[in-house]
């Protein structure tokens, strides 16, 4: 069976969809006539985001504010979720920090595993019996190119996705024939907009603007993708050169030359 076709007692769950991939992933889901859950910390925002898509496609937005971060605020969604008829998981919501972890405040880089790892973790263990049961569902785990090997100034990041990546490719190959697609989305760099030049951050200057895609064609990717179940979806040319150099050249020669690109990224 397919990704389960909408149906007003369930929701498509979204998990950073405050901004970004996120949000099109949202916009996406509700365009295809899903009714939804959107997560993530800024409740406003998520208000303003949820309002448009009632607005432009007519479906229930149920708003949820939480700092998957924090365990206890993690544990109260997955709860929620774990009794309600959740169709799709899109368990997107991740942070990335750059430069060396020595420098980096421990605080923030133990939250970005909460979120990154856990967050990931704990809500596809919470929707997963209630969709084996139903013999349907859909998980999109937003992993990264990032996590196919080691990236010194990016470590925390890598390890995490590293996490995300290999997490979503096993499941899926446990899953097969249950009737719960799993799909892995790895993306390289992909922008909401073209920045401002003298706005852009320094990983906008470093990437020319032809070689970066969009968070709406992204959620397009990524929603075929599940809905074919697909086990990776790599949207981009700058994602695969990504995922071939990390596939295929030797880590040992490799791993330097990425971690003084991540060194520029991290200021240093
Ligand atoms: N964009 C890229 O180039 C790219 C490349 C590879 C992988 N990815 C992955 O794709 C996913 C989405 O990326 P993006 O660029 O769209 O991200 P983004 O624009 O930075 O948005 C991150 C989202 O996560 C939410 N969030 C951040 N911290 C949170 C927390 N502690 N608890 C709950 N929600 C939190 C944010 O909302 P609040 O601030 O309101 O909480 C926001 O909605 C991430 O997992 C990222 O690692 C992105």
């Amino acid at each position: 069976m397919p990704v389960p076709a909408p149906c007003p007692d369930s929701r498509a769950v979204v998990t950073g969809a405050s901004q970004g991939i996120g949000e099109a992933l949202a916009h996406e889901l509700a365009a295809r006539g899903h009714h939804l859950i959107i997560t993530a910390r800024r409740a406003e925002v998520l208000e303003q985001v949820a309002a448009r898509i009632t607005e432009r496609h007519g479906v229930t937005v149920e708003v949820r504010p939480v700092d998957l971060a924090d365990p206890q605020q993690r544990a109260g969604l997955a709860d929620e979720l774990a009794g309600r008829d959740i169709s799709i998981l899109c368990a997107n919501a991740g942070t990335a920090t750059f430069g060396p972890v020595a420098k980096l405040d421990p605080a923030g880089e133990k939250a970005q595993v909460q979120l990154n790892v856990l967050g990931v973790h704990d809500l596809v263990l919470a929707v997963l019996p209630g969709m084996l049961a139903r013999r349907a569902g859909g998980i999109l785990i937003s992993g990264s190119a990032a996590g196919n090997s080691p990236i010194p100034n990016n470590a925390t990041y890598a390890a995490s996705k590293a996490f995300a990546n290999t997490f979503s490719e096993s499941l899926r190959g446990e899953l097969k024939g249950s009737g719960v697609h799993v799909t892995l989305l790895a993306p390289g760099p992909v922008r909401t907009e073209i920045p401002d030049p003298a706005e852009a951050s320094l990983v906008d200057r470093l990437i020319p603007d032809f070689l970066w895609i969009s968070v709406e064609h992204t959620a397009q990717l990524s929603l075929d993708g599940l809905a074919h179940n697909k086990m990776r979806v790599v949207p981009g040319l700058t994602s695969k050169a990504m995922s071939v150099a990390s596939g295929y050249a030797p880590r040992a020669i490799v791993t330097p030359i990425v971690g003084l690109v991540y060194k520029k990224l991290g200021g240093g």
